[in-house]
């Protein structure tokens, strides 16, 4: 199969949310939903970038339905106030797509005292993804896309250092965020199916690409292994959230290692797909952000 941006049907009408739109992978998945006429929600922390964002993606293509989310992902207080803002002024939502994403930063926390990869990878999107749910499944066939990594292969959770209670493996953390977001998407899905809800939850990483995501260590460390475009990259989250896809499926690269390539079933550990961890991580996120859904 060779999937590409070329096979993305008419999303006229539809309504995409993109997390960490403003650059990178975030950047490439709303520059090719926009050329598609989708109404798409370009969400960041920082205003000026996601404006900056939205006037390269513009230029490009005039006709662009674009939208400013302003959401620091390391905050729930401001997690929540967007997506009360969020429900306020949209009365559909198609696709949500938790793409933003820190990989190996200095050890920090968030503004809630989580491990920063933690906080923003996976636990800001939880609290996005509940508070949207309502939307989500008030909307015809409506999606939620998360981003994980092959890392998440590296990964498991220990819930007793999602605080930096031990002492900091910057790698290690980033595995255990990259693997919550798998469990995540996958315990989403089982919970839907129970729910009978109209939503698909689908996984989705994009090999190893070539984005800012590297800016906390040394960028050009990239140029050492296999890799490819950050437009490439997207394809596997553009094919989770508009392709012919099942509920519960994981899509990345299908090159050697699925490092590179066009979008094709990927890989999940063993240990992302037990039901026990999802069951777990699922109590442990709705106790800690207060928000319970499905
Ligand atoms: N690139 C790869 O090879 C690769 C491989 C596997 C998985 N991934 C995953 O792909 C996703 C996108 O990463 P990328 O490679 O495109 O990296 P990137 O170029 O660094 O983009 C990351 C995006 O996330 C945003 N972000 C960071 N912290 C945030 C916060 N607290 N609140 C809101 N937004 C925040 C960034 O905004 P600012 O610019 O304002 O910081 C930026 O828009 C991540 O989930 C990453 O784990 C990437």
């Amino acid at each position: 199969m060779t999937w590409t941006a070329a096979d993305i049907g008419d999303q006229q009408g539809r309504v995409f949310l993109v997390t960490g739109a403003n650059t990178g992978l975030g950047l490439e998945t709303a520059r090719e939903l926009a050329k598609r006429g989708a109404r798409v929600v370009m969400a960041g922390r920082d205003p000026e970038r996601i404006a900056n964002a939205i006037a390269e993606v513009k230029a490009e293509t005039p006709q662009a339905d674009l939208e400013a989310g302003i959401v620091d992902l390391g905050s729930l207080e401001s997690v929540r106030e967007f997506s009360q803002a969020f429900v306020a002024t949209h009365d559909q939502l198609d696709v949500l797509i938790n793409n933003a994403g820190i990989m190996i930063p200095p050890p920090s926390k968030t503004v809630d005292g989580f491990e920063s990869q933690f906080g923003v990878n996976y636990l800001g999107h939880f609290a996005l993804t509940a508070q949207l749910f309502g939307l989500l499944a008030a909307t015809a066939n409506s999606r939620v896309v998360t981003l994980s990594s092959i890392a998440h292969r590296g990964g498991s959770i220990d819930f007793e250092n999602v605080r930096l209670e031990k002492p900091f493996d910057k790698w290690r953390e980033y595995n255990q965020s990259k693997v919550a977001d798998l469990v995540f998407a996958l315990e989403l899905q089982r919970r839907i199916i129970a729910a009978e809800y109209n939503v698909l939850s689908v996984g989705a990483h994009p090999g190893i690409s070539k984005t800012e995501l590297l800016r906390y260590d040394d960028p050009s460390m990239i140029e050492t292994v296999d890799h490819q475009s950050a437009s490439q990259g997207a394809l596997p989250t553009l094919y989770a959230a508009t392709a012919d896809v099942t509920g519960g499926g994981y899509y990345g690269p299908d090159g050697e290692g699925e490092t590179s390539g066009y979008p094709g079933p990927a890989t999940i550990s063993e240990y992302a797909q037990a039901p026990g961890i999802g069951t777990e991580l699922w109590g442990f996120s709705e106790r800690e952000t207060g928000l319970k859904f499905l």
